[in-house]
C-alpha cells in the first residue's frame, strides 16, 4: 500500500486488476470544489488539473499517450510530476486505424446498413464499386510509435507507404514527403501526430483540398488537428471519404457527419481494448508505485 503518498485521488475507475493495488479515492474533478490538501497522486484522462485545489499534489499520472490539456509547465513550476502512457497503445491504435481504413475504403458500414434494411435483392450497385487497398498509397503525417506500428501493418496489404513529419528519419518503412505532397499523393492519409501547438490545425482548409477525389482522411489521433468545420464542408460535398475516431469537441460530433455514407465514426476507441486498456492502468499504478518508494517515475513525460 501506498506509504508516503497518503493520498491517490482518480477521475473515475480504470480499468484491470492494477487499479486495486492502490489505495484511491474515485471523484471527478468537476466535484472537488474546496482545496484538498490530503491529496498527493492524481490520475487523470487527459483533464485540466485545477492545481490550486491540490496544494499537496506530487505526481499527476495521464492515463493515455496523449497528455494535451494537462498543463505540464505549470504543473512543473510547482514541482509536480506528470506521467503518462506511452508504448502500451500502440498496437490498438495501429488496429482501429486500420480498421477506419478498410471500412472507409470499402464501404463496409454502408454495406452492412444495406443488409440491415433489407435492400440486398440483386447485387450492391449503390453508389458504385468500393476502392481496393492493395497497391494504393497511404500518408502517415506522424511516423512516431504508433505511425510506426501503421506503417508495419501497412506492409502486410501491400500499400504504398509515404509518412510526414518534422524531420525525415532513416527508415524502410516509407518515404519522407512534405505535408502538401503527402496529401496530394496519397489514397488514404492517417494522422498520428501529438496535439501541440504546431499541430493545431494543421491540416486546414487549404490542405484538405490538396486530398485527391475519392481520398479517405483517417484521424485516430485528435480531432483538433484537422479543421473540424472544413473537413464537415469537405465531407458533405462527397468529395473525399473519412474515417474519424476523434473530433474537436469530444463527445460533440458535428450533425452534419451523422448521415453521411462517406464517413465511419466511432466514439474514440483507439486504445480501448481490454489489453490495452488494463497494461496502461498498470502503467498508470506503476508510475505512482515508483515515486511513492521514492524512485524516477517510469514515464515521465
Ligand atoms: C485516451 C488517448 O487516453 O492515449 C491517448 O492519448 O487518447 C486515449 O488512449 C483514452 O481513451 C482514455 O480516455
Amino acid at each position: 500500500m501506498l506509504a508516503t503518498l497518503v493520498k491517490v485521488l482518480a477521475t473515475r475507475r480504470y480499468p484491470g486488476p492494477a487499479f486495486d493495488e492502490i489505495e484511491v479515492e474515485i471523484r471527478p474533478l468537476a466535484l472537488i470544489d474546496e482545496p484538498r490538501g490530503d491529496v498527493e497522486g492524481l490520475i487523470v484522462a487527459n483533464e485540466p488539473v485545477p492545481l490550486e485545489r491540490f496544494p499537496a499534489l506530487r505526481i499527476v499520472a495521464n492515463f493515455g499517450v496523449g497528455y494535451d490539456r494537462v498543463d505540464v509547465t505549470a504543473l512543473a513550476r510547482h514541482g509536480v510530476i506528470v506521467t503518462n502512457t506511452p508504448g502500451v497503445l500502440d498496437e490498438a491504435t495501429a488496429d482501429l486505424a486500420f480498421a477506419l481504413i478498410l471500412a472507409t475504403r470499402r464501404r463496409v458500414v454502408e454495406a452492412d446498413g444495406f443488409v440491415r434494411s433489407g435492400a440486398w435483392s440483386g447485387s450492391w450497385s449503390e453508389g458504385g464499386l468500393a476502392e481496393e487497398l492493395t497497391g494504393s498509397t497511404l500518408g502517415i503525417v506522424g511516423l512516431g510509435r504508433i505511425g510506426t506500428a501503421v506503417a508495419r501493418r501497412a506492409r502486410g496489404f501491400e500499400l504504398r507507404v509515404l509518412y510526414t513529419q518534422r524531420r525525415p528519419v532513416v527508415t524502410e518503412l516509407g518515404e519522407f514527403r512534405e505535408l502538401d505532397a503527402l496529401l496530394s499523393e496519397s489514397e488514404i492519409v492517417s494522422v498520428h501526430a501529438p496535439l501541440t501547438t504546431e499541430t493545431d490545425g494543421l491540416i486546414d482548409a487549404r490542405r484538405l483540398a490538396l486530398l485527391r477525389d475519392g481520398a479517405c482522411l483517417i484521424n485516430t489521433a485528435r480531432g483538433e488537428i484537422v479543421d473540424e468545420q472544413a473537413l464537415v464542408a469537405e465531407l458533405v460535398s462527397g468529395r473525399t471519404r473519412a474515417g474519424l475516431d476523434v473530433f474537436a469537441h469530444e463527445p460533440h460530433v458535428p450533425p452534419e457527419l451523422l448521415d453521411l455514407p462517406n464517413v465511419v465514426l466511432t466514439p474514440h476507441i483507439g486504445s480501448a481494448t481490454r489489453q490495452t486498456r488494463e497494461a496502461m492502468t498498470r502503467l498508470v499504478v506503476d508510475n505512482l508505485l515508483a515515486v511513492e518508494r521514492g524512485e524516477p517515475p517510469l514515464t515521465p513525460v
